[in-house]
Protein backbone atom coordinates (compact mmCIF):
# COMPACT_ATOMS: atom_id res chain seq x y z
CA UNK A 1 0.00 0.00 0.00
CA UNK A 2 1.55 3.40 -0.90
CA UNK A 3 1.12 5.95 2.15
CA UNK A 4 0.20 9.29 0.43
CA UNK A 5 0.34 12.65 2.90
CA UNK A 6 -1.66 15.34 1.59
CA UNK A 7 1.07 18.53 0.65
CA UNK A 8 -0.35 20.61 3.30
CA UNK A 9 0.03 18.25 5.96
CA UNK A 10 3.33 17.79 5.21
CA UNK A 11 4.45 21.08 5.10
CA UNK A 12 2.49 21.50 8.57
CA UNK A 13 4.90 18.75 10.41
CA UNK A 14 8.14 20.41 8.84
CA UNK A 15 6.93 24.06 10.79
CA UNK A 16 6.20 22.16 13.59
CA UNK A 17 9.79 20.47 13.89
CA UNK A 18 11.58 23.43 12.96
CA UNK A 19 9.93 24.93 15.67
CA UNK A 20 10.55 22.66 18.13
CA UNK A 21 13.91 23.01 16.78
CA UNK A 22 14.52 26.11 17.39
CA UNK A 23 12.00 26.35 21.21
CA UNK A 24 13.79 26.17 24.44
CA UNK A 25 17.14 27.63 24.31
CA UNK A 26 16.18 31.40 23.39
CA UNK A 27 15.13 32.26 26.43
CA UNK A 28 18.55 31.32 28.20
CA UNK A 29 20.56 32.69 25.73
CA UNK A 30 18.20 35.89 25.55
CA UNK A 31 18.74 36.21 29.61
CA UNK A 32 22.31 35.91 29.72
CA UNK A 33 23.30 37.88 26.64
CA UNK A 34 20.16 40.37 26.56
CA UNK A 35 18.47 39.94 29.88
CA UNK A 36 20.70 42.14 31.91
CA UNK A 37 19.56 45.71 29.92
CA UNK A 38 16.80 44.48 28.57
CA UNK A 39 14.72 43.15 32.08
CA UNK A 40 13.39 39.44 32.07
CA UNK A 41 11.07 38.10 29.24
CA UNK A 42 11.99 41.62 27.14
CA UNK A 43 9.79 44.42 29.43
CA UNK A 44 12.64 46.90 29.54
CA UNK A 45 14.49 48.68 32.17
CA UNK A 46 14.83 52.22 33.11
CA UNK A 47 18.15 52.36 30.95
CA UNK A 48 17.29 50.11 27.95
CA UNK A 49 13.41 50.00 26.02
CA UNK A 50 11.19 46.72 26.27
CA UNK A 51 11.51 44.73 23.40
CA UNK A 52 8.02 42.56 24.08
CA UNK A 53 4.69 43.70 24.65
CA UNK A 54 5.55 46.83 22.46
CA UNK A 55 4.04 47.52 19.05
CA UNK A 56 7.28 48.00 17.90
CA UNK A 57 7.65 44.39 16.07
CA UNK A 58 4.05 44.70 14.28
CA UNK A 59 4.98 48.33 13.04
CA UNK A 60 7.82 47.03 11.55
CA UNK A 61 6.02 44.09 9.65
CA UNK A 62 8.21 42.25 7.52
CA UNK A 63 11.11 44.36 8.14
CA UNK A 64 11.51 43.27 11.69
CA UNK A 65 13.67 40.54 11.62
CA UNK A 66 16.44 42.93 9.56
CA UNK A 67 15.67 45.56 12.07
CA UNK A 68 16.53 43.51 15.15
CA UNK A 69 19.40 41.90 13.33
CA UNK A 70 20.73 45.39 12.54
CA UNK A 71 20.63 46.04 16.15
CA UNK A 72 21.80 42.74 17.28
CA UNK A 73 25.03 43.04 14.91
CA UNK A 74 25.82 47.35 14.79
CA UNK A 75 24.15 48.29 18.42
CA UNK A 76 21.99 51.18 18.54
CA UNK A 77 22.56 54.77 19.49
CA UNK A 78 20.59 58.20 19.51
CA UNK A 79 17.47 58.82 21.42
CA UNK A 80 14.14 57.52 19.85
CA UNK A 81 10.65 56.55 21.53
CA UNK A 82 9.67 53.72 23.07
CA UNK A 83 5.58 53.56 23.28
CA UNK A 84 5.45 57.33 25.19
CA UNK A 85 8.95 56.81 26.93
CA UNK A 86 12.42 58.66 25.60
CA UNK A 87 15.29 56.23 25.16
CA UNK A 88 19.11 57.63 24.59
CA UNK A 89 21.05 58.03 27.49
CA UNK A 90 22.98 55.20 26.81
CA UNK A 91 23.97 53.16 23.20
CA UNK A 92 24.29 49.50 22.80
CA UNK A 93 26.92 47.57 22.23
CA UNK A 94 27.20 45.68 19.53
CA UNK A 95 26.05 42.19 20.28
CA UNK A 96 29.68 39.85 19.28
CA UNK A 97 29.32 36.89 21.63
CA UNK A 98 26.60 35.20 20.73
CA UNK A 99 27.39 32.52 17.48
CA UNK A 100 24.89 33.37 14.95
CA UNK A 101 23.09 30.06 15.37
CA UNK A 102 22.78 31.32 19.23
CA UNK A 103 21.45 35.07 17.86
CA UNK A 104 19.04 32.81 15.30
CA UNK A 105 17.54 30.81 18.98
CA UNK A 106 17.26 34.72 20.34
CA UNK A 107 15.58 36.24 17.41
CA UNK A 108 13.19 33.22 17.22
CA UNK A 109 12.87 33.91 21.60
CA UNK A 110 11.89 37.39 20.88
CA UNK A 111 9.52 37.68 17.95
CA UNK A 112 7.74 34.27 18.13
CA UNK A 113 8.15 33.36 21.64
CA UNK A 114 7.53 36.94 23.23
CA UNK A 115 5.83 39.12 20.56
CA UNK A 116 3.47 35.93 18.44
CA UNK A 117 5.31 36.74 15.23
CA UNK A 118 5.98 33.46 12.77
CA UNK A 119 8.86 32.12 11.63
CA UNK A 120 8.86 33.69 8.59
CA UNK A 121 10.57 36.68 10.83
CA UNK A 122 13.25 34.62 11.92
CA UNK A 123 16.61 35.90 10.63
CA UNK A 124 18.77 32.78 9.49
CA UNK A 125 22.55 32.71 10.71
CA UNK A 126 23.59 33.26 7.23
CA UNK A 127 21.45 36.51 8.04
CA UNK A 128 23.22 37.38 11.12
CA UNK A 129 27.02 36.13 9.98
CA UNK A 130 26.50 38.82 7.08
CA UNK A 131 25.36 41.29 9.62
CA UNK A 132 28.13 41.15 11.32
CA UNK A 133 30.56 41.09 8.59
CA UNK A 134 28.79 44.18 7.37
CA UNK A 135 26.83 46.09 10.01
CA UNK A 136 24.34 48.45 8.72
CA UNK A 137 24.83 52.05 9.79
CA UNK A 138 22.99 53.45 12.97
CA UNK A 139 21.76 55.79 10.63
CA UNK A 140 20.34 53.13 8.48
CA UNK A 141 18.91 51.44 11.17
CA UNK A 142 17.38 54.68 12.76
CA UNK A 143 15.66 55.57 9.26
CA UNK A 144 14.42 51.67 9.35
CA UNK A 145 12.63 52.07 12.54
CA UNK A 146 11.35 55.78 11.31
CA UNK A 147 9.88 54.64 8.29
CA UNK A 148 6.84 52.60 9.95
CA UNK A 149 5.96 55.62 12.62
C1 LIG B 1 24.45 46.83 27.87
C2 LIG B 1 23.00 46.86 27.73
C3 LIG B 1 22.36 46.17 26.57
C4 LIG B 1 22.52 44.85 26.14
C5 LIG B 1 23.42 43.78 26.73
C6 LIG B 1 21.60 44.67 25.05
N1 LIG B 1 20.92 45.84 24.78
FE1 LIG B 1 19.53 46.14 23.33
N2 LIG B 1 19.46 48.12 23.80
C7 LIG B 1 20.12 48.71 24.87
C8 LIG B 1 19.84 50.14 24.87
C9 LIG B 1 20.37 51.14 25.89
C10 LIG B 1 19.01 50.39 23.76
C11 LIG B 1 18.46 51.75 23.31
C12 LIG B 1 19.57 52.51 22.59
C13 LIG B 1 19.14 53.93 22.29
O1 LIG B 1 18.51 54.56 23.13
O2 LIG B 1 19.43 54.40 21.18
C14 LIG B 1 18.77 49.09 23.11
C15 LIG B 1 17.98 48.89 21.98
C16 LIG B 1 17.61 47.66 21.50
C17 LIG B 1 16.64 47.43 20.46
C18 LIG B 1 15.84 48.50 19.73
C19 LIG B 1 14.53 48.73 20.45
C20 LIG B 1 13.62 49.72 19.75
O3 LIG B 1 12.61 50.11 20.37
O4 LIG B 1 13.89 50.10 18.61
C21 LIG B 1 16.56 46.08 20.26
C22 LIG B 1 15.67 45.37 19.29
C23 LIG B 1 17.51 45.47 21.17
N3 LIG B 1 18.12 46.44 21.90
C24 LIG B 1 17.73 44.11 21.24
C25 LIG B 1 18.73 43.53 22.04
C26 LIG B 1 19.05 42.12 22.03
C27 LIG B 1 18.32 41.08 21.23
C28 LIG B 1 20.10 41.95 22.90
C29 LIG B 1 20.85 40.67 23.20
C30 LIG B 1 21.40 39.95 22.08
C31 LIG B 1 20.42 43.25 23.44
N4 LIG B 1 19.57 44.17 22.91
C32 LIG B 1 21.43 43.47 24.37
C33 LIG B 1 20.93 48.09 25.79
C34 LIG B 1 21.37 46.76 25.69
Amino acid sequence: MRLKLPMAMVAFCLVVASGDALAGQGETLYEATCGACHGPGGVGTTSAPPIAGTDLWSRLGGKAGAYLTGVMAAGMSGTFLSGTSPYGNQPMPAQLSPSPEDMVQIAYYILVELNGGSMDDVPSARDFAEARENPPSIAALTALRNETQ
